[in-house]
């Protein structure tokens, strides 16, 4: 049984963190479900993260003139991990949760953890939290890195003090959906990011920009927003929460990473995966006419992993795709990642971390 470190002293995690937590699997949906230990490990500007420890979920303490309460000075990470039928746990590629950290971490002056203890972080609090990863098939548990200026700073300036937090929570289907397909409106006054700007590293401000046409999109009953570019008003940008890609014949179409645009992990899987299938993929810059004659179009993210796109509506036109939105590309690629991810299928690529 693995041994963790909680504050200070070491507990013997075998009966509360190996049995499976006493809830409804089969009815999890994207809400937070308050699990048993989240990690913490603190740094100082111009220091390096050290001291790292598990410490009972819960609330957690802030100046209130904390950085990122002020200026908006954090970051976060999503990534999964699946249980396997023999029991054992799975992550999905989260060195490159850690290196995006690290990268977004150098665009809002931030010090970051090192790829290993990001690494080694997650798998304590995974380990910790053992008995909350649902039963094969059931979902996930979802895992929420956070980087943040936690140190007191008035003046707009870096914050002294930095906090590395993860927490943990069983997660099912990310839209009200479920595994039925999408419905999009195309977002023509709001914008999320700018060229210059930080749309392409997961600050956590990029979140709150899109809420305004999220609500308002969900209030009409749409299931979310598609951005454009917010210059040339015509290129396909990225979802509130996901990224976007547009099949047609064997083509699968892609917005290229400019800055703009979020990396996502499961974006840069999907295209390695639809290549490997067959598929010729493009990154470019994808023109929002090109929805218009499209055989399908998918989302893909942590949190969405392959969503199909039923519909997109794009200047008072509603565009229906697939066979009741159910593509035939969305369903294969979603099959090949979803049972790599879950341990059913050889992973040739070494993607998955036990
Ligand atoms: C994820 O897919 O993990 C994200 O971070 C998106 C979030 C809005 C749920």
């Amino acid at each position: 049984e693995a041994q963790i470190r909680i504050m200070d002293t070491c507990v013997e995690c075998s009966s509360e963190a190996s049995e499976l937590a006493d809830i409804e699997w089969d009815n999890l949906g994207f809400g937070l479900l308050p699990t048993d230990y989240m990690y913490m490990m603190k740094c100082s500007q111009g220091g390096n993260f050290s001291n790292g420890e598990l410490q009972r979920f819960g609330n957690i303490e802030l100046n209130p003139s904390a950085g990122v309460l002020n200026y908006g000075q954090g970051l976060f990470e999503g990534l999964k991990a699946y249980r396997k039928e023999d029991g054992n746990i799975l992550l999905f590629r989260p060195e490159e949760n850690a290196l995006r950290m690290r990268q977004g971490a150098e665009r809002m002056c931030m010090p970051a953890p090192t790829v290993d203890q990001f690494v080694e972080a997650v798998k304590e609090t995974v380990l910790a939290n053992k008995r909350w990863v649902p039963p094969p098939g059931k979902g996930s548990l979802y895992i929420r890195p956070l980087l943040m200026g936690s140190g007191a700073v008035l003046g707009l300036a870096p914050a002294p003090e930095y906090t590395f937090l993860i927490y943990v929570s069983p997660v099912g289907n990310y839209f009200k959906e479920g595994v039925a397909p999408i419905n999009l409106i195309v977002e023509h006054e709001l914008h999320r990011a700018t060229p210059g700007g930080t749309g392409g590293v997961k600050t956590i401000g990029n979140y709150a920009a899109v809420l305004k046409a999220q609500s308002a999109a969900k209030a009409k009953g749409y299931s979310d927003v598609l951005y454009l570019d917010c210059v040339h008003k015509k290129y396909l940008e990225e979802v509130s929460s996901c990224n976007i890609f547009v099949v047609k014949g064997n083509v699968i179409s892609t917005p290229a990473i400019k800055g703009t645009i979020l990396p996502g992990i499961t974006r840069k899987s999907i295209i390695d995966v639809a290549r490997s299938q067959g598929f010729q993929v493009e990154e470019r810059f994808v023109p929002v006419d090109e929805l218009l004659d499209a055989d399908e179009v998918f989302c893909t993210g942590t949190a969405v992993v392959v969503s199909p796109v039923g519909s997109i509506t794009y200047k008072g036109k509603r565009v229906s795709y697939g066979v009741d939105g159910f593509g035939a590309v969305a369903q294969q690629l979603y099959s090949v990642l979803t049972r790599l991810q879950m341990g059913l299928i050889d992973d040739k690529m070494n993607w998955t971390v036990e």
